[in-house]
């Protein structure tokens, strides 16, 4: 198994994904969303790239099984039922309900990769569960490390590196150099992930904005099982 990794969403719109899967990174905080809205019974969530269009297809939904949901520079988007806080998508909150999602960098990232052959949603949480799905199709893969406003970012460094970690206890897989230095890294980081991404630009910010509850939440590698999936503009669980 062949395995590229891209280091943000910009990147990602040069990339020839025919017959690949790509798998979207955000671990703070868009995949780590995802993940939780969808395990905590959401039907599906919906990315979309802008305000204006998640307002669009809200007027087109039926407001009782749908919710708005996302951030600008990591805010709750005024008028909107959600943030891009993974705590506030609780199963009351979501069960049954469509999610129309829209943030900064995770978003734009699932939609430069809309010509894989399979789109798979992957952060800390359920990285494992990830890997053996990438295991069972055995197919060549790309890594997109969403990025933030623009940049790279640490935590999806590290969670792409955690990713290969774990393939490479399983497969033989062949990774580029950015995929050899993230394993390298993960490695360093395993005993200590908070640490390892304290001078992070992002955590940084979410700090001081009040989200370290969910820098913790999102840092808990392997505590969920469910693994996204989108098609045709539509996010919903595969497992
Ligand atoms: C993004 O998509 O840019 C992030 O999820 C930002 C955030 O953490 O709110």
């Amino acid at each position: 198994m062949k395995i590229k990794v891209v280091n943000t969403a910009n990147q990602a719109k040069d990339i020839d994904f025919d017959g690949h899967i790509a798998v979207v990174i955000d671990v703070l905080r868009a995949t780590s969303v995802i993940t939780t809205a969808l395990e905590n019974g959401a039907n599906s969530v919906i990315p979309v790239e802008t305000v204006e269009e998640a307002q669009s297809l809200y007027a087109a939904s039926d407001p009782k099984k749908t919710l708005r949901g996302g951030e600008r520079h990591a805010v709750k988007i005024e008028g909107f039922d959600l943030g891009n806080s993974p705590l506030e998508y609780k199963p009351k909150t979501v069960e049954s309900k469509d999610v129309i999602l829209t943030t900064t960098n995770g978003t734009q990232a699932i939609q430069s990769v809309k010509s894989a052959a399979k789109i798979v949603l992957a952060c800390l949480r359920n990285a494992a569960a990830v890997a053996e799905i990438l295991i069972r199709e055995d197919k060549d893969v790309v890594i997109v490390c969403a990025g933030t406003e623009g940049n790279f970012s640490l935590d999806d460094g590290l969670c792409a590196g955690y990713l290969l970690h774990l393939l490479k206890e399983k497969a033989a897989i062949e990774t580029d150099d950015y995929g050899i230095l993230l394993e390298r890294f993960y490695r360093h980081s395993a005993e200590r992930l908070m640490d390892s991404l304290s001078d992070c630009f992002h955590v940084k910010r979410l700090k001081v904005l009040g989200f370290s509850d969910d820098i913790m939440f999102c840092l808990q590698a392997n505590s969920s099982r469910c693994v996204p999936v989108e098609q045709q503009g539509r996010i919903t669980r595969l497992r």
